[in-house]
Parts: C-alpha cells; structure tokens; sequence
C-alpha cells in the first residue's frame, strides 16, 4: 500500500518536471523562433535634412540586421518644411515587412545674395536699387530683398548701404555695397564762363543750338552719319561762288566716324607721339569732323592759306555760315594749331560775329568755354 503510494508520488513529480521541461523548452524555441524573424533596423542619428537637398531614402539607414531592405532607393522629395514620414520593404526568409520612420525637413541656410560692390547711378534716376541685386535661397521661395541705410537718389553723394534678404525660417544674409549717385554728364546743363546756358543731350553739348565738340566736349561713340545738309548746301554754295571767281574747292575730308577718327589719332601718335598728336589731331569722340559739320579743303596743308583759294575761303567763307574753326593765333584756346582748311558750320548769323571783320573769334571765346582734355 505504501510502496504503491510512492509510485503515485514519483509519477506527481516526474509528470510535473516533464511539463516544466516542456514549458521551457517550449518558452526558449519561442523565443530563439521570435528573435530569428525580427528584422532589426538601425537609423542614422541625424535625420534632419536641408530643404530642396538631394537625399536617397536609404540614405537614413545606417543598418539593417535580420533580414535586407528590398526597397529601391529613390531619391526623397524635400520640398516642404516639417516632418515627413518615409517607409522602407524589409524582407528575411519568414516574412515582409514596412518599416516607417520620419526625418525632419529644416531650413537653417540663409539666402544668397549675388551684387556689385559698388553702383553707380545718375541723379534723379528713377530707379529701384533692389532690381541690382539677386537673391537665391535653397527653400526656392520668393524672397525680397530690402534697402538697409539712408540715401537720396536727388543728391549727389557715396552711400554705404545694404541689401538684406531673409527666408521664411529666419535666415537672415546682409550684403555691403556703396551707392555713388552722380550728376548725368549725358543729360544736364551748365551756364558756361560767359554766361550762357549749355545744354547736354544725350551726350552732346549745344549751346544756343550749336553743336560744340572739342577737346572738353565730346560726342558719342555712335553719334554721325555724313556732313548735314546745312553744311553740305553751304559748302556748294560757297564752291559755286568761287568757282566764278577762277578757283576751285574740294573738299578733302568730310564726315568722320568715331573709328575712323581713332585710327587717324593713333596713326599720328605713333609717328609724331601723343603730345604732338594732340596740336592737330583730335581723339576719337572729339573731332569736328564726326558731329557732320565740319571739314576740310583742297591740300590739308599750311600752304593752303598762301593759295588764292585759301585768302578767298578765309575772307569768304561766313557768308555761307562758315567759319575758319581754328584761327592763326588761338592755338591755346582751340587746343590745335591753325588749320586754314578745316571750316566749321554754325550758320549765318553766328559766322558773321565770329568773322568779327577778319579778326576771327572762335567759339571757345564766343561761348566762354575750354579745351582741353580731361588730366
Ligand atoms: N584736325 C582736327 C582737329 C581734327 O582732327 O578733328
Ligand atoms: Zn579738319
């Protein structure tokens, strides 16, 4: 009776311990099954990324253990601020699996602005300083750009001023540049020495409607096309006049461009050199023979003022409206040496003041303007 109540006993124990070897058993292949089939995946520590940035999906991954992305990596689109959720396909031999995560879009980079260092603008110009500079951000976005500093675009002066532009996180960029606000030398007019008021337009200088270029007054590169008629009526007249009287004018060298004019000069600076050059010759852009008004007689040479033509034309030539442009005598003031065929038009009324009966004035004095090239 004892002995069969042992063996139940044995039987309790062994039955329990079997059991609890099941469990436990069962319990570590439970566990060693559930480790095998979890993919575990490591992301990076940063997941912040720049707006508008080239960034692959696979590129927050810094590994994967257990199984492999199946994903193709792609590139993510940042064009938005903020959070962003991404997913990847994940696979081992049991399963597949999407894995999520988010990265965070941010702007922390400011705004570029590309300017001169220096603008240089004319008085009274209507203009908008922020169109002479460009901004560019990486968040794409429209961004303005704003003036910082005091300036009057109706006064004369050096402003150092900047151009600031901010994105919409708050990036803030200044950019230094000196604003030089000058007098417009195309468009303007001064009262001269003598007190006439001269007017430039476009680049060239009248006064009382005449047309004055010399040494200090210039014309535009592009100014010109041939003699005006004025000047040509005015020289055939005169040449038919002469002609009754037995002599012949020609004229030599008419209308001049800006070109040909600087081969002309830069042919005689190399032979004579730039300070002789400049007692008969003029820069381009300072010839009279450029505004279309002027030219030259017969034989370009003094020896033309000893010719019959030469005494005649000199004691002649205002009646048509023409004057001798650079008289013996007035070399200091014309800023060239007498030249007895270079005739000039101004027309009639003024040619007979400045004839001054023979005693010629010249347009400088008249006028109460220099010659002279700028040091
Ligand atoms: N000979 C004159 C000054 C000219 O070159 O225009
Ligand atoms: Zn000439």
């Amino acid at each position: 009776m004892r002995k069969k109540r042992n063996k139940k006993k044995i039987l309790i124990v062994l039955s329990i311990i079997l059991v609890l070897i099941i469990i436990i058993v069962g319990i570590i292949v439970f566990i060693i099954s559930k480790n095998k089939e979890e993919i575990k995946v490591t992301l990076n520590d940063n997941l912040e990324v720049e707006i508008n940035s080239e960034v692959k999906l696979l590129s927050f991954i810094d590994k994967v253990e257990n199984g492999e992305i199946i994903s193709e990596d792609k590139t993510v689109d940042t064009s938005n601020l903020g959070k962003k959720e991404l997913e990847v396909k994940l696979k081992n031999k049991d399963q597949e699996q999407i894995y999520k995560f988010e990265i965070n879009i941010v702007d922390t980079i400011a705004p570029v602005i590309e300017a001169e260092d220096n603008i240089t603008v004319n008085i009274n110009d209507e203009v908008n300083l922020v169109n002479y500079a460009k901004v560019t951000d990486n968040s794409k976005e429209d961004i303005k750009i704003e003036i910082s500093g005091y300036y009057d675009l109706s006064k004369v002066g050096k402003y150092n001023l900047k151009f600031v532009a901010k994105d919409s996180s708050n990036n803030e960029v200044s950019y230094d540049f000196i604003l030089n606000i000058v007098e417009d030398t195309d468009n303007r007019t001064f009262t001269t020495s003598k007190g006439y008021v001269a007017k430039v337009v476009d680049g060239v200088t009248y006064i009382d409607g005449i047309l004055i270029v010399n040494k200090t007054y210039s014309l535009p590169e592009d100014y010109g096309s041939g003699l005006t008629d004025s000047t040509n009526n005015a020289f055939n007249q005169m040449k038919k006049d002469a002609q009754k009287e037995g002599l012949n004018l020609y004229i030599s060298s008419g209308f001049r461009s800006y070109e040909r004019q600087r081969s002309i000069y830069n042919n005689y600076v190399n032979t004579d050199g730039v300070k002789k050059a400049d007692t008969y010759s003029a820069k381009a852009g300072h010839s009279e023979h450029q505004s279309g008004l002027a030219f030259d007689l017969n034989t370009i040479d003094e020896s033309f003022a000893n010719t019959k033509e030469g005494k005649w034309v000199s004691d002649n030539c205002y009646k048509y409206g023409l004057i001798l442009r650079y008289p013996k005598g007035k070399e200091n003031i014309t800023g060239y040496m007498y030249e007895s065929w270079h005739l000039r038009y101004v027309g009639k009324e003024l040619a007979e003041k400045l004839y001054n009966n023979g005693k010629w004035i010249t347009l400088e004095e008249y006028y109460g303007i220099e010659s002279k090239y700028e040091e």
